[in-house]
């Protein structure tokens, strides 16, 4: 197995294109199965997350061509399996993804159901009332999901918790349903946004997006898409983290800044500056960090998917800061690895007190999910000395070659291949 091998303390400085957001490009590639027609999705990143949905949309029975591009053509699908096999699922939870596309274009689909993962339980009970508020007969069995309606019908339904995918799978259903669908509490996350994009483009009916409330007017059929993933915000704020923590100076090229305002509130809090450019965002870091405390919220509010990196920062601040997850049960686990690096982070129920500033040196570590491991490259980027990062893969599911583009911007970091120093 690969690991990447930090010498740390060095200064970033340069300049970074920030990549297609995954989340984003995972829904739309879903989409693609809401129609007969082929699609091309543009502006892909390179990912193991993406190569598992492209390898489920050819289990489907797709034609997938590409990468940075994909084109898919879905004609195969009515002769298709139109299941979501375990395989497929307990490695890629968005795989579930595929039910609402499958079921309101086929009338019927099977998708494993995905069990837990090292972040929280995870349920997909949204997902599967939603479906049911438009009509869809469910049944459980033998760790399946199966699902049934010969043509889904509008309806109305308002999400107990507010959740992306469980938004995302009931939106798509309803684009092809017949009638109106009104879904309340919903996700406002930009992946939901983009979504609805693509859909329009498509010629679905859908307003709303962005805000709590979508309704959707169903439609017969649907059209084939070309699209351009927007920037992952997710990608830029990890990078934006970096260049802070270090002291330097990183423009980071075509950050969707817009998508980043809790992020960047936070970091200007603690001293770092965010200058918007014409062609993106520019990062500085200061000499001294100042403490924050933050506490991950549903979209506009602080990202889960930023907590564990942001928590580096506040390693790095003069002073204690304090980190509540409240969308996942279980995301700390970064926090044995930090401390195993110096870090000084005691975690008691759902926060974390951060005792700053920890003099980090580097260490062994291994990576539990994506982006814990994101959280120990950026430890790795200002702990004195050598830091290996073990099972790289979670990395590689969601950051392309984060090694190659932080070593442009100055720092010493290197992939070794296999496992062998
Ligand atoms: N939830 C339920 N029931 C459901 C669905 C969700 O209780 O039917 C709960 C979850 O257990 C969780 C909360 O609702 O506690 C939010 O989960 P959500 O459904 O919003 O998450 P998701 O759609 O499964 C996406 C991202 C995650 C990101 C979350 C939250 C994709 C492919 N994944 O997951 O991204 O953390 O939204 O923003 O879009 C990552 O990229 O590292 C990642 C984990």
């Amino acid at each position: 197995m690969d690991k990447i091998v930090i010498e740390g303390r060095a200064r970033l400085k340069g300049r970074v294109r920030i990549h297609g957001a995954k989340n984003a490009a995972l829904l739309v590639q879903c989409a693609a199965l809401l129609t007969d027609a082929p699609s091309r999705l543009r502006h892909v990143p390179k990912l193991s997350d993406i190569g598992t949905m492209s390898r489920l949309l050819e289990y489907l029975g797709c034609g997938v061509e590409g990468d940075r591009t994909i084109a898919i053509d879905p004609a195969g699908v009515a002769a298709g399996p139109l299941e979501a096999p375990y395989d497929l699922v307990k490695t890629m939870r968005a795989s579930v993804t595929v039910m609402g596309p499958l079921l309101a274009r086929y009338g019927r689909c099977r998708v494993s159901l995905p069990g837990g993962c090292a972040i929280g339980a995870r349920p997909i009970d949204q997902h599967l009332k939603g479906l049911e508020a438009l009509g869809a007969k469910i049944t459980l069995r033998h760790g399946y999901v199966d699902l049934k309606a010969r043509r889904l019908k509008g309806g109305s339904f308002v999400f107990d918790t507010v959740t992306v995918g469980g938004t995302q799978n009931v939106m798509m259903a309803a684009a092809l349903a017949r009638g109106t669908s009104r879904l309340e509490n919903v996700a406002r996350e930009p992946e939901v946004m983009e979504l609805a994009t693509v859909l329009v483009k498509m010629g679905a009916r859908i307003s709303g997006a962005g805000t709590s409330v979508i309704e959707i007017e169903g439609v017969d059929a649907l059209e084939g898409f070309d699209h351009a993933v927007v920037p992952d915000r997710i990608e830029a704020g990890t990078m934006a983290v970096a260049a802070a923590i270090t002291r330097g100076d990183v423009l980071l090229e075509d950050a969707p800044v817009d998508h980043m305002h809790a992020t960047i509130a936070k970091l200007e809090e603690a001293g770092v500056t965010c200058q918007v450019e014409r062609d993106g965002m520019r990062v500085i870091g200061p000499d001294e960090i100042k403490p924050i405390d933050v506490s991950t919220r549903p979209y506009p509010g602080f990202a889960t998917d930023m907590q564990a990196q942001i928590m580096v920062l506040t390693l790095c601040a003069q002073g204690q800061s304090l980190i509540t997850e409240t969308i996942f049960e279980n995301r700390f686990m970064h926090v044995p690895e930090l401390n195993r690096m110096g870090g000084d982070i005691t975690v008691q129920g759902n926060s974390a007190v951060v005792r700053g500033p920890c003099k980090l040196s580097g260490a062994e570590v291994m990576a539990t999910d994506l982006r814990a491991s994101a959280s120990l490259v950026l430890a790795g980027l200002v702990a004195e000395g050598k830091t290996e990062i073990r099972r790289v893969y979670h990395l590689d599911r969601g950051y392309e070659a984060i090694e190659k583009r932080l070593r442009k911007l100055g720092a010493n970091v290197r992939r070794v291949r296999g496992g062998k120093a």
